[in-house]
């Protein structure tokens, strides 16, 4: 049997996971289990780019364990773990700071964007983030490397630097490749429905463990368009902010938009808003309620955690191991 591809992917616990996390991301892994090998952590290094509350950071990374498989990322065929948990991310982080230029990291978009907003901690960690993502995605050598658009840049340097190191010291490194989801599962926020669906902007986010009061409450507000036709029609162009909401209910049901618009013939947004919410609602509650219960059962839970960083490790090591060697460090 051919071995299967390795796919590894990562979300900052730097706020909690919302529909955008899930149907973006995390909802095509768990598609994705059976096909491939997969990595799956909580990038909790790369969150202290940006001050935390230690308490709340904690609490929150334990959350999104939970809520990683609440939503059906099955522990035992995916391996979930926490980034700080392998020293190996690290370890490599540094080697390949010493292979990433200035001119590459300060070209970084994110980090450009990133500054401006904590004007007041521009630290150089957040400077040198891509190089410690590199190190995330080459330890594994995996193959495909689920991210967002935004990251895209981010996994385009992991691939120069991969070919850098193994331009000088031979083949050490699989060159990976960005597996961007289809335009359907880029969720826009409900509030401003032309960016992405954001934790800064809460009114227009629907988090994962929003109560239906909540969930209600924002969807009532959410952006309708400014055109004169009052009817649901798919038209992300002219009508965003509808289209956005179709988005969602054809992601969380599988419908299609011509079986939406249907749905919803002859009816205005008064009829559509509740019924939105109504899907939202039916949808995440039994996610919400799995990771309520498994958010006590802190032993089991450290289970999980303890197995995929031991499973982690494994690969981790040898590719560290490879490249300590190649670069002359006495590795013991
Ligand atoms: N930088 C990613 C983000 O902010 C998170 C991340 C860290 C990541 N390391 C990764 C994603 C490795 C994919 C692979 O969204």
């Amino acid at each position: 049997m051919e071995a299967k591809k390795i796919m590894l992917s990562g979300i900052q616990p730097s706020g909690d996971l919302h529909l955008g996390n899930y149907l973006g991301a995390i909802k095509g892994w768990v598609d994705r289990t059976e096909e491939y090998d997969n990595y799956y952590f909580m990038a909790d290094l790369h969150t202290l780019t940006v001050r935390q509350d230690p308490e709340a950071f904690r609490k929150r990374a334990l959350e999104q364990l939970a809520l990683y498989i609440a939503c059906g990322l099955d522990p035992e065929k995916n391996t979930l773990f926490y980034q700080s948990h392998v020293p190996a991310h690290a370890q490599l982080g540094w080697v390949l700071d010493c292979y990433t230029m200035f001119g590459e990291l300060s070209r970084m978009t994110q980090f450009k964007d990133k500054s401006k907003k904590n004007a007041d901690n521009i630290n150089a960690g957040l400077f040198t983030y891509p190089a410690l993502m590199a190190a995330d995605i080459l330890l594994y050598q995996a193959d495909y490397v689920p991210v967002g658009e935004d990251q895209r840049q981010h996994v385009e340097l992991t691939r120069d630097v991969a070919n850098r190191f193994n331009g000088i010291f031979g083949e050490t490194f699989k060159v990976p490749e960005a597996f961007v989801p289809k335009e359907g599962a880029r969720i826009y926020g409900l509030s401003t429905p032309d960016s992405k669906m954001s934790k800064s902007i809460p009114e227009g986010c629907i988090f994962l463990m929003d109560d239906e009061t909540t969930i209600n409450k924002k969807v009532k507000k959410a952006v309708t368009d400014a055109d004169t036709e009052k009817w649901v029609r798919y038209d992300p162009i002219n009508k965003p902010g509808v289209s956005n909401m179709m988005n969602i209910i054809a992601a969380l049901t599988g419908k299609s938009f011509e079986q939406i618009e249907n749905d919803f013939e002859g009816m205005g947004y008064g009829k559509f808003k509740p019924a939105v919410a109504e899907v939202i609602i039916e949808s995440l509650r039994p996610i919400r309620e799995e990771a309520t219960k498994l958010i006590v059962e802190e032993d089991y839970l450290r289970s999980v955690y303890r197995a995929g960083a031991e499973k982690a490790s494994i690969l981790a090591e040898k590719t560290l191991k490879d490249v300590y060697d190649k670069v002359g460090l006495t590795y013991k």
